[in-house]
Parts: C-alpha cells; structure tokens; sequence
C-alpha cells in the first residue's frame, strides 16, 4: 500500500478551520481508496512567531522538504502586521514557495451551475465560466533586489529572466493544449520593460513550439475588467507573480466567494496546495469559513500524488453538496464549516460524521 507524508501547515485564523477539513477528507480518502497518509503539523506565520520567535522555524521548512506533499492553510492576521522583513508572516509563505521551487502556481476558477446565482454577475455572464490561471510563483516583485523601505523611500523591483518566462509559458502552454487550446498571457507591456521582455519571450515559445495553442496578449487592467465583463472568454491565463494574485482574488467574485478557489504550485522539488484566501480574520473563530477552497486543493493534492480515483471522488462530492444547496454564510447558506465538510464525506463516502 503507498505511503504519503504530507506536511500539514494549518496556519492562523481560518486557516487552522479549513485545515481541519481538508485533513478529514484525507483520511478518509485514505480509507475508502487504501493508501496510508501521515499528516503531520508544523507552525508557520502567526502560530509560528508565537510559539517559536520566527514565521518560518527550519523544522518546518525541512519537514516540507522531506514530505511527499504540502498543505498549507492560511497565514497572517491583524496580531502580527506591526513585523516588519523576515519577521512578517507573509515572509514565511514567500520563503515556503522559494524554498520547495514551485514556480508554477494553478488556480482553477469554475462556476458551478449550482452557484450561478450565488455569483454578483448576471447569470449569463459567469455561466460556463472555466479557466485556469497559471501564476509565475517564485520571481517578479515579491522577489526582485534591491527591495528597501526607509523613512521617505521604498523600493521593490519587479524582474524576470527570459529562462524564468520560458519555463512557465511551457507549462502554461501544455496546459493549454489539454484543456480548449487558448492562453492568454497578461502583462502591462505598454508600460514596464519587463512586460515586454515577457510577452516577447511568451510568443517566440508560442511560436517555435505551441503553433497549436492560440495566444492572445492583455494588458492587465483590460484584462481585470474582461474578467468580470465576459469570463468565458478565458481558457488558461498566464501572468506574474503579482498580477497573479491580484486578478485570482478578483476571479473569487466569479462563484460568488473567495472562499472556495483552490490553489497546487508545481514545478519545484514538492508541491504546495493551498486555498487562495487569507486567514480572514474578520470571521475566524465563528465556524463560518467556507472549506471548499481547501477541499478542492486536497483534489488536487490527491491527484498530483495520483490517487485520481480519491481525487475525482472528494471533487464530485464537493460539486454535489453545492448541488444540495448546502452553503457556507459567504454563498448566502446556513452551513458551518464543520457541516460543509460533513457533508462533502457524507456523499463521498457515506459516512455518518461521528464516524469521522
Ligand atoms: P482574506 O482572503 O483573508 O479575506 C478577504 C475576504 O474574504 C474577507 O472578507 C474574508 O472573510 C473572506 N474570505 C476569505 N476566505 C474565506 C472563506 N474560506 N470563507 C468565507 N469567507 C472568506 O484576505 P485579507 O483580509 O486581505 O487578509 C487577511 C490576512 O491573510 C492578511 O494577513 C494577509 O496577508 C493574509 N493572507 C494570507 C494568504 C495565505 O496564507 N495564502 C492569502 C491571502 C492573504
Ligand atoms: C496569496 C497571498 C500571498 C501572495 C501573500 C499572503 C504573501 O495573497 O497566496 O494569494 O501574495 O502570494
Ligand atoms: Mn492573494
């Protein structure tokens, strides 16, 4: 029977709830489709400065190494924002992504029919929305030197090398080409050099090895309001670093809630799988987070360990607990967290929640 060690890194605020989730569906997983997890827990962020005087202790960076897989929940929270440098919480996430090298970081956007009228958009806007944007994860500005901040000047820089463009667009090509076959690489090449060395770089690759995949370049203001004006026009969305961030959280308005896009950073010696979302600190503690960001990330942890058949079970019975108008407050339901989750296992597994 395989083994997994997974490294599980609950977080602060909603994080730790969501975790909660994501591991019960796990071990579950494990059970119904015979294969043995190890799911350990190690501090990082807030929980991590609090207990141990820095967000990203070395025993939780070696620990994430040594894993097959990693899990984070969320990190940060109002208690921490006076840290300033490597203090920061956020810090520990940007050291996590660079030190496991996943630079490729996938996150699915799809409305469900279930949740069309859960979405601020008209129903004809966001119905058969389905795309993928594929984030630049380990470069750009949250990356680039020299980075200071001092009484009257901060500076960041935003850079990319043409090998750190090409490994990407390869990947968001291939993606592209199992998916409808169009990318759509967003820069703000009218204005930033480095945009223009990316959509160069984008379309030579597009050019000598991906004639197949149709590519079309936005900027990345046009492309905000595309989004929301008609987001099925997207299949696979490249970007950087930042833009990443910025329109995948404006992508959660699309379903109706940050809370249920998932997150899987490929490319680097293990992968990371993370819901999008922060540790909302406005409703931590009520059992109001909605956990399907963080389930869906466990399909897509399951599937890159290749348990496809766990993976597409927990993913159908995510689709069919929203089916069942089972909702968490953000979507305008009732649900908990907790019930949520016991009702994804419930229609994945048939399992009674005391059993779990
Ligand atoms: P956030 O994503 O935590 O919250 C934004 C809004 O979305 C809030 O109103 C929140 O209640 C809601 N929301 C988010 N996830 C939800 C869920 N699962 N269910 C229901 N509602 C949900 O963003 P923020 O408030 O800007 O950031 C809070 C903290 O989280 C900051 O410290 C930030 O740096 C950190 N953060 C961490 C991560 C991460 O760990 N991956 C990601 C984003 C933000
Ligand atoms: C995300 C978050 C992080 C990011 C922060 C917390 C460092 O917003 O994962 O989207 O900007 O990458
Ligand atoms: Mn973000």
């Amino acid at each position: 029977m395989p083994c997994y060690d997974i490294a599980v890194l609950p977080g602060d605020g909603i994080g730790t709830e969501v975790t909660r989730e994501a591991e019960r569906a796990i071990i579950a997983a494990s059970t119904q489709f015979q294969f043995n997890v190890s799911l350990e827990h190690y501090p990082i962020g807030g929980a991590a400065l609090d207990q141990l005087d820095t967000p990203f202790p070395d025993r939780t960076r070696d620990a994430c190494l040594a894993a097959d897989a990693v899990f984070l929940g969320a990190l940060g929270g109002p208690k921490w924002d006076h840290e300033i440098g490597h203090r920061r919480c956020e810090f520990a996430l940007l050291a996590l992504r660079k030190v496991l090298g996943g630079f490729a970081n996938l996150r699915p956007v799809i409305v469900p029919e279930s949740l069309i009228e859960s979405s601020p958009l008209r129903a004809e806007r966001v119905s058969g929305t389905d795309l993928l944007i594929v984030r630049e994860l380990t470069g750009g500005i949250y990356f680039g030197s020299p980075r200071t901040d001092s009484d009257d000047q901060g500076i960041n820089t935003m850079i990319y090398c043409r090998s750190e463009i090409e490994r990407i667009a390869r990947l968001a090509f291939s993606l592209a080409q199992k998916r409808k076959g169009k990318l759509t690489s967003v820069d703000k090449a009218n204005v930033l050099e480095v945009s223009q060395l990316w959509r160069r770089v984008v379309t030579e690759i597009q050019r000598s090895e991906f004639p197949d995949v149709e590519l079309e370049h936005l900027y990345v203001d046009n492309a905000a309001i595309q989004l929301i004006l008609r987001p099925t026009q997207f299949d696979v969305i490249l970007t950087s670093n930042l833009f990443g961030d910025i329109l995948s959280d404006l992508a959660g308005t699309l379903p109706g809630s940050l809370g249920i896009l998932p997150s899987a950073t490929m490319g680097g010696k293990v992968g990371l799988f993370e819901p999008i979302h922060g540790s909302a600190p406005d409703i931590m503690g009520k059992g109001l987070a909605n956990p399907a960001g963080a389930l869906l990330s466990v399909v897509m942890l399951l599937d890159s360990l290749g348990e496809t058949e766990a993976s597409e079970c927990i993913q159908s019975a995510i689709m069919n607990t929203l089916d069942a108008g089972i909702r968490t407050r953000d979507l305008g339901g009732t649900a908990s967290t907790t019930e949520f989750g016991d009702t994804v296992l419930h229609h994945a597994f048939g399992m009674t929640p005391a059993l779990v």
